[in-house]
């Protein structure tokens, strides 16, 4: 996961979190047995798009998007085979039914920090309204299918664009059912006019906010 719009200790947590190497966590259990968001995020989606990205930056263009001439018929492969990963992942999370957050007693990611959500937390927010948190789920399965399709036709032009969207994909769904006060707190700082657009928190993509 590459944060783009990141505030306080949490989203610090998850911009390190982001920026963590795609290799398998020898410590998961197998994929098959994954019956929570939490074992389902870690085990399916965040670690095989992080290995999706790792591919596709190693074969950005001079003006962004993907090169054609980096990729070959391997790394095409690999980003077909991990873009599927994360859409049976995404379509597993929207046919949970209940969707149970996390096990008993597990803690999730950024649970112990400040301003950190427990999976009970994550729980009521989606209870909240869980036919958006499977839409959303559901939209992501279906731009990971998107992603493998243009990788199977070899489609640069394709491919590139939807991959520069998959981090605005997550994290729709995380500011709406993970760090939901930080919907809130973007929201007013920017009619406030405070939100300072070189913070680091923002990322490279922060609009430049007009002056009153
Ligand atoms: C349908 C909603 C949804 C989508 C889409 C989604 N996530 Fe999540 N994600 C969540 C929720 C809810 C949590 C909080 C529960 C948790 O931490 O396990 C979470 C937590 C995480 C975590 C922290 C896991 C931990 O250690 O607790 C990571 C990392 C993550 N998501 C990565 C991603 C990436 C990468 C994508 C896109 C490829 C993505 N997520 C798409 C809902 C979503």
């Amino acid at each position: 996961m590459r944060g783009k719009i990141l505030l306080g200790s949490a989203g610090a947590f998850m911009l390190l979190a982001g920026c963590s190497s795609g290799e398998p966590d020898a410590a998961a259990p197998p994929e098959a047995g994954d019956t929570t968001v939490h074992k389902i995020m870690v085990n399916q989606i965040d670690k095989n798009a992080d290995a999706l990205w790792d591919v596709s930056n190693a074969a950005i263009g001079n003006n962004g998007g993907l090169d054609p001439a980096k990729m070959d018929d391997a790394r095409w492969d690999r980003i077909a085979e991990l873009a599927e990963k994360v859409a049976a992942g995404s379509h597993a999370v929207a046919a949970l039914d209940p969707i149970t957050v996390a096990a008993p007693g597990v803690t999730i990611g950024d649970s112990g920090l400040p301003g950190g959500h427990t999976a009970q937390q994550v729980q009521g927010f989606i209870a909240a309204n869980p036919e958006l948190f499977r839409d959303m789920a559901t939209t992501l399965g279906t731009h990971m299918d998107e992603i493998a399709a243009a990788a199977h036709a070899r489609d640069a032009a394709k491919a590139g664009p939807l991959i520069d969207q998959l981090d605005s994909v997550c994290e729709s769904c995380h500011i709406n059912f993970w760090y939901p006060e930080q919907k809130d707190l973007i929201e007013q700082f920017q009619n406030e006019g405070v939100v300072d657009p070189d913070h680091p928190a923002l990322g490279p993509a922060a609009p430049q906010t007009a002056g009153e």
